[in-house]
């Protein structure tokens, strides 16, 4: 994505995320949010124990320790609530992105070449997963 969906549909996906009892988390500063972290988890019964990560904080705060604190909280209740397997898949450019998943125990499984396409240019992305029952 390269902007936001419409608020009405981003409403409509965090409640959805709550009734579901999905982890969501997000920082807020002074009543706005700066930044979030879901898992969502998969919906066949064969793949419940999985579930996919996606978070981001608005430019002018990240580098501060909240992008790890959102991980964590979000794999903390993801842990509570059963999840065996998170994956996430990340621009293989996005180097603080890989560095904060890996400090966290992240691993890399694979790369998915020529991922997206953005400006004309294209960009692999890394597909990397945390078993958390190997923690
Ligand atoms: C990736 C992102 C979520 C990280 O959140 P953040 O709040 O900036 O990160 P934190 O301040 O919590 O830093 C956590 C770790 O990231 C790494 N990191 C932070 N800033 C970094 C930088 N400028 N360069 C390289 N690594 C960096 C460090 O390993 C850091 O751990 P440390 O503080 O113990 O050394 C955030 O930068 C972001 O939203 N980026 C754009 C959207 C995005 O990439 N989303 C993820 C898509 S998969």
């Amino acid at each position: 994505m390269m902007e936001a969906l419409p608020l009405p549909d981003t409403r409509r996906f965090v409640l959805d995320m709550i009734n579901q009892g999905n982890p969501h988390f997000v920082a807020t500063v002074a009543d706005q949010v700066v930044g979030w972290c879901d898992i969502s988890r998969h919906f066949f019964p064969a793949h419940r124990h999985r579930g996919s990560l996606a978070m981001g904080i608005i430019p002018a705060y990240r580098g501060r320790g909240l992008g790890k604190r959102l991980l964590l909280a979000a794999l903390n209740q993801a842990r509570a609530s059963g999840f065996i397997r998170v994956e996430l898949s990340v621009h293989a450019d996005n180097t603080r992105a890989m560095a904060l998943y890996e400090k966290i125990g992240f691993i890399r499984e694979g790369v998915q070449r020529r991922s997206v396409l953005i400006d004309g240019r294209f960009i692999d992305a890394v597909n990397m997963a945390l078993m958390l029952d190997e923690q």
